[in-house]
């Protein structure tokens, strides 16, 4: 099942909710099972998942199916979105979302949450990881573990970062991430009823509720 199937997320195709010039009718939604235990969060579509309407299809999503394959998973076990739900265009260019479009989007993100319910969430880069971890840099994020609304959430290394530095060192800190991710979600730990804030001071009202269905 894909999200945009999912009654509560219809109305994201009409939302108005950050003001932004561009055409807000094709938001790229997350892809995979649901539920799922692990998902992956990283910051905004770009040119090809906006065509594709898919995430992480260009060079960072093929950066971000090796490392899947390196740690024994493949894509169809892991829910994969983002945090904005649109391409934020700067005069053809990429450019990192505001912080009102992120509030406007969490909304979105946390009916996607709420319909997953994974154990784990994994945060690519600095606009997920400021979900999980508000106000730190993100060098002070990497290898962190929170258990925020009964979900481990750790932080990490963006695809497009590794791709951009071509460091192994730092590629090594994603695929033990991901690994780390894998062996998390085979535990017990089960999503917690109860709101979840996002993000410091945006209410939702989508709630997480303890999931009776069987996880993948
Ligand atoms: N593609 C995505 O879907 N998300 C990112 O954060 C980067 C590339």
């Amino acid at each position: 099942m894909r999200l945009p199937d999912t009654p509560g997320f219809f109305t994201c195709n009409a939302c108005t909710l950050c003001n932004n010039p561009y055409d807000l009718r094709s938001p790229v939604a997350g892809d995979g099972p649901v539920p799922a235990d692990i998902m992956f969060i990283g910051q905004t579509p770009g040119k090809v998942e906006q065509r594709t309407m898919k995430p992480f299809q260009g060079p960072a999503g093929h950066q971000l199916d090796m490392v899947i394959e390196e740690c024994g998973l493949t894509r169809d076990q892991i829910n994969i979105t983002n945090v904005v739900k649109q391409r934020p265009d700067d005069g053809g260019k990429d450019r990192k979302p505001s912080y009102a479009e992120m509030a406007a989007c969490t909304q979105w993100l946390a009916i996607e949450i709420a319909t997953v319910q994974p154990k784990v969430i994994v945060c690519f880069g600095e606009t997920a990881q400021q979900l999980a971890f508000p106000g730190l840099k993100p060098h002070q994020c990497q290898g962190l573990l929170r258990v925020k609304g009964g979900i481990i959430w750790l932080g990490t290394y963006h695809p497009a970062w590794i791709l951009y530095k071509r460091d192994p060192a730092l590629r090594q800190y994603l695929v033990d991430t991901v690994h780390k991710a894998n062996t998390l979600a085979a535990s017990s730990i089960t999503p917690a009823p109860g709101a979840l804030e996002l993000m410091p001071g945006v209410t939702y009202t989508t709630e997480l509720s303890v999931s009776t269905t069987t996880s993948t």
